[in-house]
């Protein structure tokens, strides 16, 4: 087993990039150096993850794209290699997600908190409320709703499937995540999100779900971004850890790209194996990284 500390972070994947990718790469770069800094594995990607939150160019946290309804839903996990999970859904107001699934993964019996009772437990860990809509996200917000109005459809269920569509032609999905290992060999993945654009209000996406979005066995860890339905009807973070069992991680995440590929789903993965090697692979056309430590 490696003793090498190292972390691997993303922000995201999609057909290019909605800012500067320079911008883009300086905060993913600043997230994995301070993401190293931390003691432990779990340390390490709360510290990389809680950078990522607070910058608004990224869907999660502070900036979190807005669900139908306006407001932010969001959604964060924790999973160890040795079986400790934690994750909430439905976050209205909090900044840093990734805490209070750290939380409930720390002091609680549970995995997951959705909604009201995640939000209550947030304050009662001591996190002040916070509104994570930026202006963009509102401006932004205001605009598909009012294509949405001028649409002939009407207020009818179609609104998925043209939502679907719209995320299709908008092309990125910027959910932020982080995999690490530390000197002791632990490792763990960390993801958060505000989800998909004009999300039905309720809707939970890959991020929260053990063994879709975030993932970690005894074998490896990894944090994916992309179509949340397609990752999660797939399992696509437990293919990648299982194959982690008899393969190196960058070999298993492009097979788990070439299973997604085959089933259509737009999809960016990282990960790290037991012997601390790092790894990326993406279905989306483009996906930037940051690395420290490696
Ligand atoms: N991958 C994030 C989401 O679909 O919610």
């Amino acid at each position: 087993m490696s003793s090498r500390k190292s972390i691997i972070v993303h922000g995201g994947a999609g057909r290019g990039p909605t800012g500067p990718t320079g911008e883009r790469q300086g905060v993913l770069d600043r997230a994995a150096a301070e993401g190293l800094r931390g003691r432990s594995a779990v340390d390490m990607v709360e510290r990389a993850i809680r950078i990522l939150e607070d910058h608004p160019i990224f869907d999660a946290g502070t900036g979190a794209v807005l669900t139908l309804d306006g407001g932010c839903e969001l959604d964060a996990c924790l999973m160890t290699h040795d079986g400790r999970v934690g994750a909430v859904a439905g976050l209205r107001r909090t900044r840093y997600p990734i805490s209070v699934a750290r939380a409930v993964m720390e002091k609680t019996d549970h995995h997951l908190l959705v909604g009201a009772g995640a939000t209550r437990f947030a304050r009662l860990m001591g996190h002040p409320d916070h509104d994570p809509r930026t202006p963009e996200r509102l401006t932004a917000w205001r605009r598909l709703r009012d294509d949405l109005r001028r649409g002939r459809d009407g207020p009818d269920f179609r609104f998925w499937k043209r939502m679907a569509r719209w995320q299709k032609a908008y092309g990125l999905f910027e959910t932020v995540g982080a995999c690490a290992i530390d000197e002791r060999g632990r490792f763990v993945a960390a993801t958060s999100t505000g989800g998909i654009w004009m999300k039905l209000p309720g809707r939970v996406g890959d991020t929260p779900i053990p063994g879709a979005g975030t993932c970690a066995n005894p074998f490896g860890a990894i944090s994916m971004t992309g179509h949340g339905e397609g990752v999660m009807r797939h399992c696509l973070g437990r293919h990648a850890v299982e194959l982690m069992r008899r393969m190196s991680c960058q070999a298993a995440l492009d097979a788990t790209a070439k299973h997604a590929l085959a089933h259509g789903v737009e999809c960016g993965i990282i990960g790290v194996d037991r012997r601390g090697r790092l790894g990326r692979a993406n279905t989306a056309k483009w996906m930037q990284v940051g690395k420290a430590g490696a």
